[in-house]
Order: structure tokens, then sequence, then C-alpha cells
């Protein structure tokens, strides 16, 4: 069986023979059932399906994309390259960069970056440069880096990026047998919704085949593309989607407008129960962004979406972009049961009746 999503998928992708590939054998990510979930839901247990990206070598779904970024990278010469990250790109972009040899800088919004996340990029050897900024303004920093430094920039204004992240799409088809009727998702620099709604194409035009309704969350105090303005200061504990000018914005709108989707946003506090939720109903921890998506489909749900919708045959697939262990501080500061007790079985057994 061919691995990673250059060899799966080449013949849809940028490459060539003289492409040098750089893997990390992501891709092949699970497509899980949900059927809890789908329950509480009021929905058969067949309805929702979790496409697990926090499965990828990384950890996140940038590694689709990376693996193709720095394979062209290295076609091309490129000798380092750069990025601004919320911190799953950089991580990504550091091991794909140490895989393949070269040097990797990442811009980073100071103090805004879960911890599993800048682990990665230090482990990796990344130079590793903390901006006193938002993470709009580590992007323009990259950009010009990129230009009057001569750094590939591998940030999902690189083309190959999207290319890459495209085969999720594939993916779902593939596991499904046909595309799905709706596909939610967190939404934060429009990279993904933009090249899951290119995937989603693809395949259709081959195959033949319906498109879904791209459904795209952002969080409430980040959420420019529902405000149809730029945010000056993105607020969220999604530090991931802490946007405030996305740089697909055009895209992220395309896709919602030709599937007939939306594009809209949800509280802290949706994504931060849609995220214990999930972990508790399903056994899948994802990392707090990826819940943004979760959080929609509760919302829409509850709004009456899939009233008139043909319940048996609905098929509904939530993105879950990020692993949990990315950011292992939330789970603390949410409000959870666990006591200390002496070491001995008789106050063991007290503390388990007293539960
Ligand atoms: N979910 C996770 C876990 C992410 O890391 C990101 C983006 C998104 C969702 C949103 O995807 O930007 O394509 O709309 N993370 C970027 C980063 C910005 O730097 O790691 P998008």
């Amino acid at each position: 069986m061919k691995q990673g999503v250059i060899e799966r998928f080449r013949a849809f992708l940028p490459v060539t023979d003289q492409t040098p590939v750089v893997t990390l054998l992501e891709g092949s990510t699970p497509l899980l059932n949900a059927p809890r979930l789908s329950k509480e839901l009021g929905l058969p247990e067949t309805a929702v399906w979790l496409k697990f990206e926090g499965m990828n070598p990384t950890g996140s779904f940038k590694d689709r994309g990376m693996t193709v970024a720095v394979s062209k990278a290295v076609e091309e010469g490129a000798k380092a390259v750069v990025c601004a990250s919320t911190g799953n790109t950089a991580a990504s972009a550091s091991a794909y960069a140490a895989r393949a040899g070269l040097r990797c800088v990442v811009l980073l919004p100071d103090g805004q970056v879960a911890a599993g996340k800048l682990a990665q990029s230090l482990i990796h050897g990344a130079e590793v440069l903390a901006v006193a900024g938002n993470f709009d303004r580590a992007l323009e920093l990259a950009q010009q880096a990129a230009k009057e430094l001569g750094l590939a920039l591998v940030n999902s204004v690189n083309p190959y990026r999207l290319e890459g992240q495209k085969t999720a799409a594939f993916e779902v088809v593939e596991a499904l047998g046909r595309p799905p009727d709706y596909q939610f998702m967190p939404v934060g620099n429009a990279g993904n919704i933009t090249a899951y709604w290119t995937g989603y194409r693809e395949v259709a035009t081959r195959q033949g085949l319906g498109l879904p309704k791209m459904m795209g969350w952002q969080a409430w105090g980040a959420a420019p593309l529902v405000l149809g303005k730029p945010v000056a200061r993105p607020s969220t504990v999604a530090t991931a989607i802490r946007i405030g000018t996305p740089a697909t914005w055009l895209g992220a709108m395309r896709a919602k407008d030709e599937s007939g989707g939306t594009i809209a946003r949800v509280k802290d506090a949706e994504i931060l129960s849609a995220y214990r939720r999930l972990a508790r109903l399903e056994g899948v921890f994802c990392e707090p962004s990826s819940a943004a998506g979760i959080a929609g489909l509760v919302r829409a749900s509850r709004e009456g979406l899939f009233s008139q919708a043909d319940r048996t045959e609905l098929r509904i697939v939530c993105v879950l972009t990020g692993h949990g262990l990315k950011d292992p501080e939330t789970p603390k500061t949410l409000p959870h049961k666990w006591k200390r007790v002496p070491a001995d079985f008789p106050a063991l057994k007290r503390a388990l009746k007293t539960r």
C-alpha cells in the first residue's frame, strides 16, 4: 500500500519524478464514526463522522501541506524555510525541515502558543522567535523575511500547502464512499476550508459526485469572516485560530457561497463544552480549536438544521484539525473532580465511595 500524501495522491499533486519526496508518512488518518455524539444530537448513529487529523505525524493537518511545500522547496533549491504560526504550522515546518536538513525559522505570537506545539519546534531545532505581537503581525514579518532574506515561505499562502491539504477531502470520500452532506470545521487563517473545497470539487468532477455544504466556524472574539472586516485584537481560548486577518479570506467565502454553507462563530464556552463532551462521549481528544467545529455542529443541530434531512442517509463530517495533547494545559482549567489520597488501601476505598 502506498503511504504518505505525495505517493498516495501523486497524480493530483504538483510534483514530478524530479521532486525529492520529504515525508513522515502523513495522511491516511482515521474517519471515526461518532455514534454517541450523533445520538445526543437526536440523529441516527451513522450520522456524525470525525476526520481525526490529530493522528498525523506532528499531530495536526498541517503535515499534509507541509510534505508538499517542503518537498517543492528542496526541489527549488531552498536552504531555509520560514513561517509565522499559532503553533501547529511551526511544529510541522520544524519537523519536515529537520527531515530535509533545512534551516527553519518560526515566528510565534509571544505567549500565545500551546505548550506542546512550542515543545515540538524547540526539539526539532528550529530557530524560534517569539514576536511581541499577534499572529497577523508575525505573518507580515514572515512574508517580508521570505522576500528580503530569500527564505522559502511555508505558510498556507504557499499554494503547495493547500494542494497537499486538499487530499483530506479525497480520503473522506474514499472512506464514506461519497462526499458527506455537511462538513463542519474550524476556520482561522482560512487555508484549510479553501483546500477541502478544492479537494471536494476535484473528486466531484472526476467521479461525478455531489458536494458537501461547507460549515466553517470561527471563535467569537476572532471572527473577521463573520463580521466582514479584520479584527485588530483577536481573542479566544482556541489559540490556534486566534487570527484577525485571514490570509485566504476569499477562498473561505467562495467555499461557503459555492457550497451553500455558512461561516459563523461560537463562544469560548461552547468550544470548551464541545471539547470535553467529545472526549467523554467518543474517547477522542482534540485541541480546543478543533472543537470549534463540534460546537458549531451542536449549535446548528439545536437550531434545526437537520430537521428536514433524510436522517438515515445523512452524513456529517467534522474535521478534528489537531490532537488534544498539543495543549496539555487547557483540560486543567476545566472543572474536574480529582483528589489526593493517602497511600493506603482503606483511604483509597473511602475516597472511591465518596465519589
Ligand atoms: N485548527 C488548528 C488546530 C489549527 O492549528 C489551525 C490553524 C486551524 C484549525 C485553522 O486552519 O488557518 O487553515 O483556517 N493553524 C495555523 C498555524 C494558523 O499557524 O498553525 P486555517
